[in-house]
């Protein structure tokens, strides 16, 4: 199994304002990380995000996605079937250990927990063009330090560029 970081984020590393505002963060972005949330066909997200993403229209996209929410708290309120909850993010990943991709998309105390824990193989970071001077940062927590291999680079857009890295592990 692969297991993939993909975010979107500011140029100094936030992924949403601290009031969890990420308007910033274009279709053609949305369209990249959507498509390859359905490509994987799974995702892992934690509690906060779960609470915000479902909420949103183009959500929708997701519903044959198999996803798992990351919390503590057991009797969290899932939209679809197709949803479950895990404890930890190994438990997330027994979860899906059945696909050949997963997908782990924030917010940032998840993504800290699966880097400190390591077990993130690739992470893809497209990067808007906007600096957020305070916010909610790609990874918060427990400190850790992980070097990285690039892979490669794409344009999304004339404005955005994406990042494509390997985890050395
Ligand atoms: N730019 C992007 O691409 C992007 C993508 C996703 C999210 N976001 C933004 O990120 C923000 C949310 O990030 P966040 O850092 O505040 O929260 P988060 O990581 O989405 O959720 C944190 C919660 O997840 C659960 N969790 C995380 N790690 C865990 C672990 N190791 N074991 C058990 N439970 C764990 C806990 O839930 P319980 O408290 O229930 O136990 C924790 O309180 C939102 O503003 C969202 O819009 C941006």
């Amino acid at each position: 199994m692969k297991v993939i970081l993909y975010m979107a984020i500011s140029i100094n590393g936030m992924i949403a304002k601290s009031n969890d505002d990420t308007s910033w963060i274009t279709t053609k972005e949305w369209n990249s990380y959507s498509s390859a949330v359905r490509k994987a066909g799974s995702l892992i997200v934690g509690r906060r995000t779960y609470n915000i993403l479902t909420k949103q229209p183009e959500f929708s996209e997701f519903k044959d996605v198999t996803l798992v929410v990351v919390s503590k708290e057991r009797n969290l309120e899932l939209v679809s079937q197709k949803h479950s909850i895990a404890d930890s993010p190994k438990e997330a990943l027994k979860l899906l250990k059945d696909f050949e991709e997963v997908v782990v998309a924030g917010g940032g105390i998840l993504n800290n927990a699966f880097l400190a824990e390591n077990l993130i193989d690739e992470i893809y970071l497209d990067i808007e063009p906007i600096i957020i001077s305070e916010g909610i940062p790609l990874f918060r927590g427990k400190e850790f330090k992980k070097n990285l291999r690039f892979l490669g680079q794409k344009k999304i857009s004339d404005n955005e560029i994406q990042l494509h890295y390997q985890i050395i592990k």
